[in-house]
């Protein structure tokens, strides 16, 4: 990836919907000798300062996968590490992003009994609070699988046939994507991936069928506003065909 140059981007350009995979937490860690779960804590200050940096450039929709469905297969107590991280995440700073207009959202399965009330609470509150922001969409997936959504969606749908508020030679790709965790969502222009690793790992599978992909080798707790530039002038010299002849 080139080198940061936010001067060169295009102002006019601004991906609408930037969504990140932000990965690399314990292999920070690890490479200082410190447990996996530092390299989780110093994920925090990575994510506020892309934060700043997105509102800075007037992104409107910032999408973060934070817990996947398939991190529950971790250590248990690595799991109940992110669980109570999160707790007093948002506890600590839901207060500053609402100062900052931005309105937050959850995506992904909330109700699993395996999440603790007590962040159900917690992210019930926040959403709460900032729901009159307008200034940034910030959307936490969390519990969140790209193929559990879909099959969240389909249920949905099935249930609306059988009760005949839906007819069946209606359903399609719209009333599908009406019922996914937020249809107001719009699918995300570009998606970052930190770390190095060049796969999906089940997110936005639905939304991100003509997004941009960007692939950076920087761990998340060294990712920051200058990398995200960075990323976003990678986005710009695409050519985004979406199966047309450009
Ligand atoms: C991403 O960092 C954070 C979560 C998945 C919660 P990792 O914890 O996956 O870090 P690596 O990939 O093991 O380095
Ligand atoms: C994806 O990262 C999930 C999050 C960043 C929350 P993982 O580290 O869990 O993905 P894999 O296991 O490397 O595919
Ligand atoms: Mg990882």
């Amino acid at each position: 990836m080139a080198e940061p140059e936010p001067a060169s981007l295009d102002r006019d350009r601004i991906p609408r919907h930037v969504a990140i995979i932000m990965d690399g937490n314990g292999r920070w860690a690890n490479a200082r000798g410190l447990p996996r779960t530092a390299g989780h804590a110093q994920g925090e200050p990575a994510l506020f300062d892309v934060i700043q940096g997105a509102l800075g450039l007037g992104i409107e929709w910032l999408t973060v996968y934070a817990f996947s469905t398939e991190n529950w297969s971790r250590p248990a107590d690595e799991v109940s590490f992110l669980m109570h991280f999160n707790i007093d995440l948002l506890r600590r700073r839901r207060d500053e992003m609402d100062e900052m207009g931005v309105r937050i959202h959850f995506i992904g399965d909330r109700d699993d009994p395996r999440v603790p009330d007590e962040l159900r609470t917690e992210i019930d509150v926040a959403e709460a609070l900032t729901a009159a922001n307008t200034t940034m969409h910030l959307v936490f997936a969390f519990n969140y699988g790209g193929r559990n959504e879909v099959a969240h969606a389909v249920r949905r749908l099935a249930v609306d046939v059988a009760s005949g508020t839906i007819d069946v030679d209606a359903v399609g790709m719209e009333s599908l994507a009406e019922r996914m965790y937020l249809p107001e969502m719009p699918d995300p222009d570009l998606v970052i991936r930190s770390s190095g690793e060049m796969r999906i790992s089940n997110f936005l599978l639905w939304e991100s069928a003509y997004s941009e992909f960007v692939f950076t080798p920087v761990l998340w707790p060294d990712f920051d506003g200058t990398t995200l530039a960075a990323c976003i002038a990678e986005y710009q010299g695409r050519d985004r065909r979406y199966g047309g002849v450009g």
